[in-house]
């Protein structure tokens, strides 16, 4: 047997974390043998015993340890993967600097365990809101991590474009390449058809409905998960979990050829994103690296947008910058 990839997952006890366990342990990487290291606030860790009973219980050919606990540098050690999920919820009351700094006390401690602890190799994948935000604290607080190995999650917002996208056009999800979401995972993310693709065509052009991009894709898919609470009473868990596992999936193992997905990666500039800021991109991956997919001709429509959304992540970097938290 080779060597379990060890993945580490925080807030493993949450919603989240209920459905992504059991797609990690169940395949969702790969067949290749797992280890779960599972990271709670201690008073959710009898909930996180009752979750690795279920584990257990499924025999998971490819599960071959499980630890939880409440010490994230323990929990960290050694690990190849971190998918870091649990994050403090908007409470009553709270304003947006109390959020903030409620989340970056978490992410700068965790930034720190990992820098300490995790092996050479990680790749750390932040899905708990402000997920860019998050990333970008949790980065800086790792100096010794490579910067390129974090990144956040957009890949949910991606696929609920696609889903939207192929119901409109009545193709295949199978058919829609090239998807990109740009900018922050809020609702003023950008989800762009007009480099995306479907059976080879310009999606745009198959579309041939501007009105229905701007006054109904566009807004459908950035207020997709407040859609969700509104119906569940909950918000999206378990296509949140299995956008975690494409994203993972598509990071270590590659992207397909032909085709692109949409990350939340450190700017280097491209497309007149601030250097810095965790902004999502198209990005190709492969060997567990990502590129930023170059030499997209960026109309004024789309200008204004991306520049929208990577406003506010600029408003969000100093705010925690003022909070002292990078
Ligand atoms: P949840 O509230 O059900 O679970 C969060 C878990 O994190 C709880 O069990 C909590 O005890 C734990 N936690 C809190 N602080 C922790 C810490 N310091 N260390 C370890 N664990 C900690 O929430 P749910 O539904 O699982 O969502 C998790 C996060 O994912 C939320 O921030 C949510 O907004 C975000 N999210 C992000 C999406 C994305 O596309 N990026 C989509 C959907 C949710």
């Amino acid at each position: 047997m080779s060597t379990p990839l060890k993945v580490a997952v925080t807030g493993a006890a949450g919603q989240i974390g209920y459905s992504l366990l059991f797609r990690l342990a169940s395949g969702a990487l790969g067949d290749r043998p797992i280890e779960l290291r599972l990271l709670e606030i201690t008073p959710a860790l009898k909930a996180l015993e009752g979750v690795v009973m279920e584990l257990d219980d499924c025999a998971f050919p490819n599960l071959t340890a499980v630890e939880i606990g409440d010490d994230a540098e323990k929990i960290f050690d050694g690990v190849n993967l971190a998918l870091l999920v649990g994050a403090r919820p908007r409470g009553p009351g709270m304003e947006r600097g109390d959020l903030l700094s409620a989340n970056g006390a978490i992410f700068t401690a965790q930034g720190k365990a990992l820098n300490a602890a995790a092996a050479d190799d990680v790749r750390i994948g932040v899905t708990g809101n402000p997920a860019n935000t998050n990333a970008l604290i949790a980065m800086t607080n790792a100096p010794d991590i490579p910067d390129e190995r974090f990144s956040a999650l957009t890949r949910l917002d991606h696929n609920r474009a696609i889903s939207q996208l192929a119901a409109k056009t009545g193709a295949s999800v199978n058919d829609i390449k090239k998807m990109t979401i740009w900018g922050n995972h809020s609702a003023t993310q950008y989800p762009d058809v007009f480099h995306a693709e479907i059976g080879g065509k310009n999606a745009a052009e198959v579309v041939g409905d501007q009105a229905w991009i701007e006054n109904d894709f566009i807004p459908t898919v950035a207020k997709r998960g407040a859609a969700i609470i509104d119906a569940r009473g909950a918000s999206s868990a378990a296509s949140a979990a299995s956008a975690t596992c494409d994203a993972a999936r598509d990071w270590l193992n590659g992207s397909a050829e032909g085709d692109w997905v949409s990350m939340a990666v450190r700017s280097d500039g491209s497309y007149g994103v601030p250097e810095g800021l965790i902004s999502s991109f198209p990005v190709t991956t492969k060997d567990g690296n990502w590129e930023i997919v170059q030499g997209l001709e960026i109309d004024e429509f789309s200008r204004a947008r991306i520049d929208a959304s990577t406003a506010e992540l600029a408003e969000e970097r100093t705010a925690v910058t003022e909070l002292g938290l990078i």
